[in-house]
Order: C-alpha cells, then structure tokens, then sequence
C-alpha cells in the first residue's frame, strides 16, 4: 500500500487505474482506526478492485471548543491495519495540501439546514458545513465510483448523500452498518475517551435505544419512547444531549403514517460526546424484529 499526501499524485495514480478499466472503491476516514472502518474497507474490496482510503482530521468539522488538537492521531498504526485490510492507497495530506488559503478563505458547501441544522448540527453548528465541504472535496481529488460510510453517523451519512444527489456528484454512496463492540456500543474512535468506569456505562446508550426501538414496535407514541430513553440515559449516568425519532431518509419527525424509522441519540458521557441510532421498520416486518430484539 502507498501513502500519498500531494492531491496532484493521487490523481495520477487513480488515473492510471481508472485508464486501465479499474473501478475506485474511497473510504474517508478521520484515523484511529477501528474494526468499523476495516469493516468498510473490507466492503469496499468487496465492490471494486482498487481501494483508497484517507486519514485527514479536518479542522473545518470542528467548533474552537471541540477536541480538533486532542482527536487521536495514529497514522503509522492505521496504515498498517489499512495494508492488512487490503488497502490499495493512503490519501494522508497535510492541512496546508487541503486548505491552502486557509480553511476560512474556503469554498463550502452548504447543505439545506433542516438536514445540516437538526440533531447534532444544532449542537455543533457549522460541523456538517465543513463535513460537506471536506467530503466533496475528497470526492474531486480521489474522483472514486463508489464511497463507503458508516450507518453509525446517520446523519453524516444523509448529508453526504443530499449533497451528491443535489450537486449531481457521479459517485454511489453506500452505508454500513455499524459495528458493535460484544456489550453493543457502537465502535468510534472517541470511546478511546472513556475512563474504565465511562466504559462500563457506554453500552447504556444501544441498550436505550433497543428499548426506544422495542417500545415503537409496540406502539407506543414517540414524544414518550423518546422522553423514556432520555429518561434511562440519565439514571445509567450519561448526559443527553437528544434522543429523536425520526423518518430515516428525510430526517424529519415522523407523522402516524411513516413506517421507516430511525431513533437516534447522542449524550455526554466524561469527555467523549456518544452517537448511536437503531432503524424501526413499522408495519409489515415489525413481527421479525420483534423477534430479533
Ligand atoms: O466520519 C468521519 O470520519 C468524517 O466526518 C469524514 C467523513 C472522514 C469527514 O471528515
């Protein structure tokens, strides 16, 4: 596997790759990977015979307040798990190779606030602004077919989805589904944040949320089922910051006709800020997970 950090030398690359008929897989990472990540570039692999991946913790998706100088950076430890997953190319630039007039003096994209605005944009305001931007802007230097994120980031994921839709950005975008630790946390590079005993109450948030999804499956109304996991979260000891349930592909609160549902959370726990959310299928399949629960 190459590491590149000069955009001009990644394009010569993927052309060539593309010249010779080769289909472009792109994982977007901030780094520290986890088996998550390895999980997307094990279905990248899956979906196209070149993969590039990229390490960049991209000060624009960060608040003056947040964790940019902290987040974890372990690049020699991430190539290699990348080599091991069958990683093709390492896209790791400097922020000077990104932002080279400086991230305030950069173009954005901005996508409608009732995506970008909601759930966590409203408590990091100007985060999916600069996730936007940074993404589209990866998109036109690793010009990929097909780019692979996680589900965990739900919103990220719709986002990023109404941003290639909207801006007729040639590039299929495909969700994974998250990957659990044994006690059902979700996997996230800031659960590195946790104290043993933060750990030991983490999984509270999933258990929250299978309940939340369990009592929508019973029909119970939303303003309770999300008034009741805020409620657990508090007793388990994590802070909410909101527990929502909304119409999985449009993100909006849901009227008594939606069925496709997602319930998402994020709450505070010690240092690190917890996302997580579960999909509720109403209706037809409801009796199948129920029994999946
Ligand atoms: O999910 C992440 O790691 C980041 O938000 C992303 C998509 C790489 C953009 O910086």
């Amino acid at each position: 596997m190459e590491t590149i950090d000069l955009v001009a030398d990644v394009r010569t690359r993927v052309r060539a790759w593309r010249s010779a008929g080769e289909r472009v897989a792109f994982v977007p990472t901030m780094g520290n990977l986890h088996a998550g990540h390895l999980t997307l570039i094990g279905e990248a692999r899956a979906r196209a015979p070149r993969v590039v991946a990229s390490i960049f913790v991209n000060p624009m998706q960060f608040a003056p307040t947040e964790d940019l100088d902290t987040y974890p950076r372990t690049l020699e430890c991430d190539r290699e798990r990348l080599r091991e997953a069958g990683c093709d190319l390492l896209f790791a630039p400097r922020v000077a190779a990104m932002y080279p007039r400086g991230s305030e003096e950069q173009t954005r994209v901005e996508v409608p606030g009732h995506l970008s605005e909601i759930l966590c944009g409203e408590r990091r305001p100007g985060h999916f602004r600069g996730v936007a931007t940074v993404v589209c802007k990866l998109f036109n230097i690793v010009q990929p077919d097909v780019a692979l994120f996680g589900e965990k980031d739900f919103q990220q994921l719709a986002v990023v989805r109404r941003m290639v839709e909207d801006l007729a950005m040639p590039v299929e975008i495909v969700g994974v589904p998250t990957v659990r630790e044994s006690d059902g946390l979700a996997m996230s590079s800031r659960n590195g944040y946790l104290s043993p005993e933060e750990r030991a109450q983490a999984p509270a948030l999933y258990h929250a949320l299978a309940a939340a999804r369990r009592s929508l499956l019973e029909g119970v109304g939303v303003e309770t089922v999300e008034r009741t996991a805020a409620g657990t979260l508090r007793d388990a000891g994590l802070e909410p910051d909101y527990v929502s349930v909304r119409v999985a592909d449009t993100l909006l609160p849901p009227s008594e006709s939606d069925q496709d549902l997602v319930v998402l959370a994020a709450a505070y726990l010690g240092r690190a800020r917890l996302i997580d959310n579960l999909r509720v299928r109403l209706g037809s399949d409801a009796a199948l997970q129920q029994t999946l629960l």
